[in-house]
């Protein structure tokens, strides 16, 4: 697994161990080999498999915050570099292997629709070509090579993932908490959300689902305009929302950040894995916050 300390991998990793099985974990620093630690780092193009064995699966989430700094052009090469260079040292280290995985489930984001209003996406849907979007594209198309030697390559494309400990939704908690919750513009955004445990049971299901391959996106079933989210999310907390931030406020502090992460609409259809079989734990927001806060 690429990107086992951050937040999704993180749950991925305890979810693994918890069920007897061994995560095996490629980090930037210096490996600790007895703990199941390989070296790898993209700004240095670095991966040593040696000796890794024999992989069931390769899970590959790394990538740079996209939230964390406001984007100049040296944060957006970052950005493009630890995700699509990332994926290409780590794709040609695994077609070098003797015994290669089965399987290469690699992270993209719902951010490859661009801003779509309230058009209903799928999998199928046209792309954007805003810079998240052509980020989402490269990425997704820097894991095809793997293909090449026999390794079923799914791209899950991931929307806004809920939970207490880590992502957007622990920044709102605070000001929401205090009453300081607002829609966010116009508020007629949508929101395509998955909890972070739902996430984890899809990364399971895309492991062991062999038919599943290509893009496949990773949101529960309903999404929320902004107003809506925002709103339930008021509700499950017993706290007022009246304060919205209009959309030049936000521009102002978050800069570009602000159209492509919080003004921007994703309405998005996670057909693949409902045709695939999958059944999400929590389908409505309002539940899914219930059960993210209550853990
Ligand atoms: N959370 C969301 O709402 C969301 C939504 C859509 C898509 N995604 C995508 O899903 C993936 C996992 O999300 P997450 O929330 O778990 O992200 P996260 O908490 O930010 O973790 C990402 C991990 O990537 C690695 N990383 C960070 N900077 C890096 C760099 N410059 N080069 C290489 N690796 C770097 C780090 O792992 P190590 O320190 O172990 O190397 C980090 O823990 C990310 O690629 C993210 O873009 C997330």
């Amino acid at each position: 697994m690429s990107g086992s300390s951050g937040l999704v991998g993180s749950a991925f990793c305890k979810a693994l161990e918890s069920q007897g099985g061994e995560a095996l974990r490629l980090v930037r620093r210096s490996p600790n080999r007895e703990a199941g630690e390989f070296l790898w780092n993209p700004a240095t193009k670095e991966c040593d498999l040696t000796g890794i064995g024999r992989l069931d699966g390769v899970i590959h989430l790394a990538g740079k915050s996209v939230a964390d700094h406001r984007w100049n052009d040296a944060n957006k090469k970052e950005l493009r570099d630890s995700r699509i260079l990332g994926s290409e040292i780590l794709v040609d280290e695994l077609l070098k292997l003797e015994e290669k995985p089965k399987v290469l489930i690699s992270a993209s984001a719902v951010g490859i629709y661009g801003n779509r209003g309230d058009e209903l996406l799928e999998e199928g849907s046209s792309k954007g070509d805003d810079f998240l979007s052509v980020l989402c594209q490269d990425w997704e198309k820097a894991t095809h090579k793997a293909k090449e030697g026999g390794i079923r390559v799914a791209n899950a494309r991931i929307g806004l993932v809920l939970s207490k400990s880590g992502g957007a939704l622990k920044k709102m908690l605070l000001p929401f908490k205090f009453g300081l919750g607002g829609r966010l513009g116009s508020g007629k955004q949508w929101m395509s959300w998955i909890t972070l445990d739902d996430l984890v049971r899809v990364l399971f299901f895309a492991l062991e689902t062999e038919t599943l391959e290509g893009p496949f996106n990773a949101v529960a079933p309903n999404p929320r305009t902004n107003l809506q989210f925002t709103k339930d999310l008021g509700r499950v907390l017993g706290r007022p929302t009246i304060f919205p931030v209009p959309a030049f406020m936000l521009r102002l502090i978050f800069g570009e950040i602000a159209d492509w992460l919080l003004l921007v609409s994703q309405r998005v259809d996670s057909k693949v894995l409902r045709e695939s079989g999958f059944t999400f734990d929590s389908v409505e927001l309002e539940d899914g916050f219930r059960k993210v806060l209550a853990k």
